[in-house]
């Protein structure tokens, strides 16, 4: 496993160093030599995640999914733009027979690799600069989850028949050819069939309903960048109730048979949004809701716009998933090892929400986790935390970490911070270096030696770090 991970990475570090050697900008004189895209877009921790050589605008699929049975036919055309000169270009996709690929509307050779590669060589090279068209068409019986950190990633099957795809760090891969990387967001555009009776839901402004010969279809459109794992896919007995937020942000929520349990937590959606952009600002998604479960996959994934629910969540998930529209799905992290910036905030939010709503003392609470915190948390980075820890601590360690960074700053500074970070990133990538930098930018403070004991130490933090004092910038 760690031989051929390094293997990977040897050869994505070679397939770099043959792109920048051909990259035009170097040797405009002579002519670019087409390269191979990258295995991997160069995440540390998944080497093999995403790819390289290319940068997708859009996906649009096309998908038939029957309950009965379990099968899936997949039509799927990725849009992207070739960053060098590509003889060859990997998709990571999970699964499934592959019965055609076609670029630029010319049918291309392909294999597969490992896991997850898809990779494709079209007929005559892709060039530079150019959008390029790759339609993949596909169909079997999907791979169901059984792995992943928290929840497994891939397919569950519902106790009413139904179905449903998502997960994190990868998800997308297990239904649709995708460059399965944060750092490549865009645009989504889906249109599924399933067989009448059945509701299908997914991420993205939902349009009207289709029944012909059986199969009722329907599209959903996101146009706004998204990372494919905050994608998902669910088929069952949905009930869906639509209304609006006050600026018309179209809210859904589908429940499953079974997850009536949620009405309640549901009605609250309108209530926590409006809390969440007191602290943050606009709500950046553009649909708002929710996809409530009548099973326990054990977490809730803050899908786009529509966070999907586990049964009998509580108001506190609600605004967890939704700060993440902020926090992790309008900023994404650019590797894995950032997870914090989605994580730390969210969890902090929800410390925001009992201020707000029980005039919890947040102090005290702070006071009474450091006391209690074992070992093994402090123990563990919240920043770079290695390869398959990155949900290890930012759930427990993450909040008081950043409460700490409350006491430290002020409540003014830490405010505008909240609230500017963002926004000044909004709808792109971030690393956790940035939100440091940014963070000593607005506080106008050195926060050196606070981030390394707090967010990137192994240790509980020497008493001036676990009791700052608020030095005004
Ligand atoms: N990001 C999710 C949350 O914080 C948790 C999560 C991580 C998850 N990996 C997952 C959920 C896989 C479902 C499946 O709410
Ligand atoms: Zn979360």
């Amino acid at each position: 496993m760690v031989d051929r991970r390094a293997w990977v990475a040897t050869l994505c570090g070679l397939a770099c160093i043959v792109t920048a050697c051909s990259a035009p900008e170097d040797h405009p004189e002579s002519a670019p030599t087409p390269a191979p895209g990258a295995a991997g877009i160069g995440d540390d921790y998944y080497p093999e995640a995403g790819n390289g050589g290319y940068d997708v605008d859009r996906y649009e699929l096309d998908i038939r999914y029957d309950p009965d049975g379990g099968h899936l036919t997949g039509d799927t055309t990725v849009v992207a733009r070739a960053s060098h000169d590509l003889s060859r270009f990997n998709l990571d996709l999970r699964g499934f027979t592959i019965t055609s690929v076609e670029v630029d509307g010319k049918p291309a050779e392909f294999t597969r690799e490992g896991a997850s590669e898809l990779v494709i060589t079209p007929s005559a090279p892709v060039n530079r600069g150019s959008e390029f068209r790759t339609r993949v068409r596909y169909e079997g019986e999907p791979v169901v989850a059984d792995r992943g950190q928290l929840g497994g990633n891939g397919w569950y099957h519902t106790p009413s028949g139904g179905a449903y795809v998502f997960g994190e760090p990868e998800s997308a891969s297990f239904w649709y050819p995708v460059n399965e990387h944060p750092r490549d967001k865009a645009a989504f555009r889906l249109s599924a069939s399933v067989p009448e009776g059945w509701t299908a839901v997914s991420v993205g402004e939902t349009g009207e309903a289709t029944t012909k010969d059986g199969w009722t279809t329907t599209t959903w459109t996101e146009d706004t960048p998204v990372a494919s794992y905050l994608t998902m896919f669910a088929v069952d007995r949905f009930e869906v109730e639509t209304s609006s937020l006050a600026d018309g942000t179209p809210v859904r929520n589908a429940f499953a048979p079974g997850a009536d349990d949620a009405r309640d937590e549901a009605a609250r959606t309108a209530e926590i949004v409006e809390f969440l952009e007191s602290r943050f600002g606009d709500y950046p998604a553009s649909t708002a809701g929710g996809v409530y479960l009548a099973t326990n996959p054990g977490f809730a994934l803050e899908t786009q716009g529509t966070p999907t629910y586990p049964i009998d969540p509580n108001p506190e998930l609600l605004v967890h998933e939704l700060a993440h529209q902020w926090y992790g799905n309008s900023v994404s992290v650019h590797s894995w090892a950032d997870i914090c910036l989605n994580e730390c905030f969210a969890s902090y939010t929800t410390w925001l929400w009992a201020e707000e709503k029980e005039n919890a003392d947040l102090d005290a609470r702070y006071r009474t986790r450091i006391e209690s915190m074992p070992d093994e948390l402090w123990a563990q980075p919240l920043h770079d935390m290695g390869e398959g820890n990155e949900f290890g601590a930012v759930y427990e360690k993450g909040p008081v970490a950043v409460h700490a960074l409350r006491l430290r700053l002020g409540d003014e500074a830490f405010g505008e911070l909240l609230r500017r970070w963002p926004a000044e990133h909004a709808n792109g990538n971030a690393r956790w270096e940035d939100f440091e930098q940014f963070a000593e930018h607005v506080s106008g403070q050195d926060l050196d030696e606070f981030f390394r004991a707090w967010f990137r130490g192994d240790e509980r933090p020497a008493d001036e770090h676990l009791h700052p004092k608020p030095a005004r910038g």
